[in-house]
């Protein structure tokens, strides 16, 4: 969600050691910034952002809503145009629809608006909450509801859709050996002909190694009070995973610490781990284009469909 990358260093072997004591810290929740692994871990659950703590949760609200950056949700004037793009890749309305990670609500509110019936799921409370609250006002209750529940276990009818989505890398935020089963569970809840659309990254927005950059700054996703800001990304294109750290420290010394991890699915892997899911017909777009999408794409939207083509 930060960006300026001002210093690189690589490559470093990750070192391992004193992240038991750090996990431990963190779950007293007094860490010292000594005891920080000097690298990120992918996935390391004692750092990895819960996007359903509600400590968190006004804090991600705002950084969904920001109109100033494309921070944890994109900004509405890019989200019409992808909601444009949807309309041509999703069946007619009134199809049914999930939203897989649907956040606040941006993309699921204007589809029912278009007429299509539409079930949000995510993790987070707050979010949902904004995005009933919206849909209250349009008013298109009837056309949309909110079902807070993890992709991982939430439970889903079969055959109950004939589209689902998966916008802004939301699949990435899955351990690769997740990723099949949120999407078998999505293909499952899939008609026969129904159709899948996930959004993934390929690559993130710096090269291979670690960026780190550093801000003073009157609030973040980490706090509401003015402090230090330390901003840390490490991409390991070797194993496909990428984290960006944010450490946080008060004036008054205390220190917070959250991440986001990612596993990257390569190119040429993308096929495979559909059709693992039940999803053997893709078609690869190069990001919102319609163009076809390709090895150097930054970013695909994958139309997948569980018939053989
Ligand atoms: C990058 S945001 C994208 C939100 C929305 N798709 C959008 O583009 O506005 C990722 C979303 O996935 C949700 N999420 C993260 N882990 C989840 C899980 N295990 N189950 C359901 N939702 C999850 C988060 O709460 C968040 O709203």
């Amino acid at each position: 969600m930060n960006k300026p990358p001002l210093v690189t260093h690589w490559p470093i072997t990750p070192p391992t050691a004193g992240i038991v004591a750090y996990a431990a810290a963190s779950m007293r929740r007094k860490l010292h910034p000594s005891s920080i692994p000097p690298w990120p871990v992918p996935f390391d659950s004692s750092a990895e952002l819960d996007w359903g703590n509600p400590e968190y949760a006004s804090r991600l609200l705002r950084e969904h809503l920001d109109q100033s950056h494309d921070g944890a949700s994109r900004r509405r004037t890019v989200v019409a145009g992808q909601v444009r793009r949807l309309r041509r890749l999703l069946p007619s309305s009134p199809a049914r629809i999930l939203d897989a990670g649907c956040g606040p609500g941006l993309y699921a509110v204007p589809l029912a608006a278009l007429g299509y019936s539409v079930t949000g799921v995510d993790v987070s409370e707050a979010a949902l909450r904004h995005a009933r609250g919206v849909a209250r006002q349009a008013p298109l209750l009837g056309k949309v509801r909110f079902v807070k529940g993890d992709l991982r276990s939430v439970p889903m009818e079969p055959e109950s859709f004939d589209a689902a989505l998966l916008v802004y890398f939301v699949l990435e935020a899955f351990p690769r050996a997740e990723q099949p089963e949120v999407l078998r569970r999505i293909a499952n809840a899939l008609t026969p002909d129904g159709t899948l659309i996930a959004e993934l990254r390929l690559r993130p927005e710096q090269p291979p190694g670690r960026i780190d950059w550093w801000d003073v700054v009157p609030n973040s996703l980490l706090s509401d009070r003015r402090h230090l800001l330390l901003g840390d990304a490490v991409y390991d294109q070797r194993r496909h995973t990428y984290v960006l750290r944010e450490i946080a420290i008060h004036d008054d010394g205390s220190v917070s610490v959250q991440q986001t991890s990612g596993w990257l699915c390569p190119f040429g892997s993308i096929p495979r781990l559909f059709a693992r899911a039940g999803l053997p017909n893709v078609v690869m777009f190069d990001a919102w284009t319609g163009s076809a999408a390709h090895a150097l794409s930054e970013t695909v939207l994958v139309v997948a469909r569980r018939r053989r083509p």
